[in-house]
C-alpha cells in the first residue's frame, strides 16, 4: 500500500483544531451574504489569496474578522458539521475541537448561541458517522486574566459538555503565568488542561504551562528543541505535544518542511501527534499535513502508525478506547 494509502485509511484522532479556523472561504462567502455582512475581499478566491501570513499575529488578525461572519445557531451547526464531514472523509474517528468563547461574546453572540448549534452538529455526527467528539473551551491570551473568569462563569450551563479548558491567541508577552488562577480554579472544576506554548513563545513557556496551569497537554511545544532538561521531561513524562506542521510552516515558525523537527522528537520517545491547528486558513486538514510531513521527511509506514498510535494515546478517551484504536492500528 502507498504512504497516501496508509495516511488515509487509517484511523486518527486529531487534538488541535480550532473550530473557527475551520471556517471554508466558500462558509464564509455564503454567512456573509446571508446577514449582509461586508468582507474586505470580493470573491471567493481573493479570501483564498489572502492567507499569506509572516506571524502569528497577522494570522490572528484576518482568523478573528472572519469568524465576525458567524451569527446565529445554523451558522455554528454549519461550521461544525462541515468539518465533522471532513473528519468523516479523512477516517479521523474521534476529535478534540476548540473554540473561542470570548470571540464571540465580545460581539454579543453567547454560549446559548453557539453552543446549541455546535452540540447538535457533534451529536449528528456521532449517530451518522460514529465520530466521537470532546470540546476544548480556549481563553484568548491577549485578553484580561478578569475576562477569561468572566467566560468560565458564562460557560457554566455547559459545564457538562466541555471536556478541557486550554490557552490560545498571541502568545509572545502574554506568558501562561498571567492566567494561573483562573487555571487553578478550571482544575478545580475537573476540566482537563491544554495550552499553547512554545509556537512562537520560547521553552520557558512551556515550563509555565507545565509548573503553573499543570496541564495535561501542550499545543504545538516544538520549541521545547531549545531545552534538553525540557525535552527529557517531556519524555518521561510523556506529557503530549500536538504538533501542526502545516501551522508552523505558514506562520514562519519554520522557513520549510524539511526543517521540522516532528520526527526527531518523536524518535527522542516524546509523546507528538499530528494535527490541523486552523486548516481552511493553514492549507490543508490532517491528512495533508500528514502528507506535507511524508514528501518532507524520511517517513514510512512504521511512523504514520506510530503517529497515529500517539493520537489515540494522547486523547482524552477512556482507556479502554483508547486500547480499542492502538490495537487496531498495531494490527494493521
Ligand atoms: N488560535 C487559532 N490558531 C492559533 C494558533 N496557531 N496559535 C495561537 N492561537 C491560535
Ligand atoms: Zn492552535
Amino acid at each position: 500500500m502507498s504512504l497516501s494509502s496508509i495516511i488515509n485509511n487509517i484511523p486518527k484522532a486529531e487534538l488541535h483544531l480550532h473550530i473557527e479556523g475551520s471556517l471554508t472561504p466558500e462558509l464564509m462567502w455564503r454567512l456573509a451574504e446571508k446577514h449582509s455582512v461586508s468582507l474586505p475581499y470580493a470573491s471567493v478566491e481573493e479570501i483564498e489569496a489572502a492567507y499569506n501570513f509572516e506571524d502569528l499575529q497577522s494570522f490572528l488578525d484576518i482568523y478573528y474578522a472572519g469568524a465576525g461572519v458567524l451569527k446565529d445557531e445554523d451558522d455554528f451547526f454549519a461550521l461544525m458539521w462541515e468539518y465533522l464531514t471532513r473528519c468523516h472523509q479523512e477516517n479521523i474517528v474521534h476529535t478534540e475541537i476548540m473554540f473561542d468563547p470570548q470571540t464571540h461574546t465580545e460581539r454579543g453572540i453567547g454560549f446559548d448561541v453557539f453552543m446549541p448549534g455546535f452540540l447538535k452538529a457533534m451529536k449528528k455526527a456521532e449517530g451518522e458517522y460514529g465520530i466521537s467528539s470532546f470540546l476544548i473551551m480556549s481563553f484568548l491570551r491577549h485578553l484580561p486574566e478578569s475576562s477569561a473568569f468572566e467566560t468560565l462563569a458564562l460557560a457554566e450551563p455547559y459545564y457538562g459538555d466541555i471536556k478541557a479548558v486550554g490557552l490560545d491567541s498571541s502568545e509572545l508577552g502574554h506568558p501562561p503565568s498571567k492566567f494561573e488562577r483562573v487555571f487553578k480554579k478550571a482544575k478545580a472544576l475537573g476540566f482537563k488542561i491544554v495550552a499553547h506554548a512554545g509556537e512562537e513563545g520560547p521553552a520557558s513557556y512551556i515550563w509555565e504551562a507545565i509548573e503553573l496551569l499543570d496541564v495535561d497537554r501542550i499545543d504545538h511545544g516544538v520549541r521545547c528543541q531549545e531545552d534538553e532538561r525540557l525535552m527529557d521531561y517531556l519524555q518521561e513524562k510523556q506529557i503530549p505535544l500536538t504538533v501542526c506542521p502545516l501551522s508552523n510552516l505558514k506562520l514562519c515558525v519554520i522557513d520549510d518542511m524539511k526543517q521540522h523537527n516532528i520526527i526527531t522528537l518523536l524518535e527522542r520517545g516524546l509523546l507528538v501527534t499530528v494535527n490541523s491547528d486552523d486548516p481552511t486558513y493553514f492549507g490543508g486538514f490532517l491528512n495533508e499535513n500528514f502528507e506535507a510531513l511524508a514528501n518532507a521527511l524520511d517517513i514510512n509506514e512504521g511512523v504514520i502508525k506510530a503517529l497515529a498510535i500517539n493520537s489515540f494515546k494522547a486523547s482524552f478517551l477512556s482507556e479502554e478506547r483508547k486500547s480499542l484504536f492502538v490495537d487496531k492500528i498495531a494490527q494493521m
